[in-house]
């Protein structure tokens, strides 16, 4: 064990681990979406688990960053702050907020971070982006609304983990971006008729059970 100094608290925790669940093993929320303890190579991509870290000039991304003996952290200065924001508006600007006819009501994660972050759901500075993106309903078990996705790649991970190869995927570029299941039907139909981890993972209810299964 070693220990660190998180908001001016000292903290013990374990070594090898990134400063994201370092603070989370003790009770220390920071914003984050794209995250799970088990990535060996988290993929950076939501940008709102900013932290300040004494040594380094700029804010670093907590959940890329492991703790070291005597690290020094902010986890809620204006600047640290300021980013999240930043990046949690950037994913409502192509977000379809429409909570109350969305599955994930209650149990979003968007929403969990809206409170925390003392912003809302609705965009202050930015507008709203159009993106002409359908969902999907052509898997045999599951829907996808990419105008709910947050892109965090959670789905594609525990697939994969569980499969040994992952029956979802990112497709298209930039603003266009979505998962898209991909396989053949005889592969959806057999790994994942009694499975729902991406759907029981994905933060904001993007991915979805058919309530109609086709016979
Ligand atoms: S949790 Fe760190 S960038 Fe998404």
């Amino acid at each position: 064990m070693i220990k660190i100094t998180v908001d001016d608290n000292e903290i013990e925790t374990e070594e090898n681990i990134s400063i994201l669940q370092a603070c989370l093993n003790n009770g220390i929320y920071i914003p984050n979406l794209c995250y799970m303890s088990d990535m060996k190579e988290p993929p950076g991509a939501c940008r709102l688990c900013f932290v300040e870290v004494e040594g380094f000039s700029q804010p670093v991304p907590s959940c890329i960053i492991k703790v070291k003996e005597g690290m020094i952290i902010k986890t809620d200065t204006e600047q640290v702050k300021k980013l999240q924001r930043t990046a949690f508006e950037l994913l409502l600007s192509v977000h379809n907020v429409d909570c109350k006819n969305c599955p994930a009501n209650g149990k979003c994660e968007l929403q969990r971070i809206a409170k925390f972050l003392h912003f809302g759901l609705k965009l202050k500075k930015l507008d709203a982006i159009e993106r002409d993106v359908k969902s999907d309903d052509s898997h045999p078990y599951l829907e996808y609304h990419p105008d709910k996705c947050v892109l965090c790649g959670k789905c594609v991970f525990v697939c994969q983990r569980k499969n040994g190869r992952p029956l979802l995927a990112f497709a298209g570029r930039g603003l266009d971006t979505i998962i898209s299941f991909f396989g053949s039907d005889e592969d959806a139909k057999g790994l994942c008729k009694n499975c729902s981890l991406c759907v029981d993972i994905c933060p904001v209810g993007a991915i979805t059970k058919k309530l109609t299964v086709a016979a």
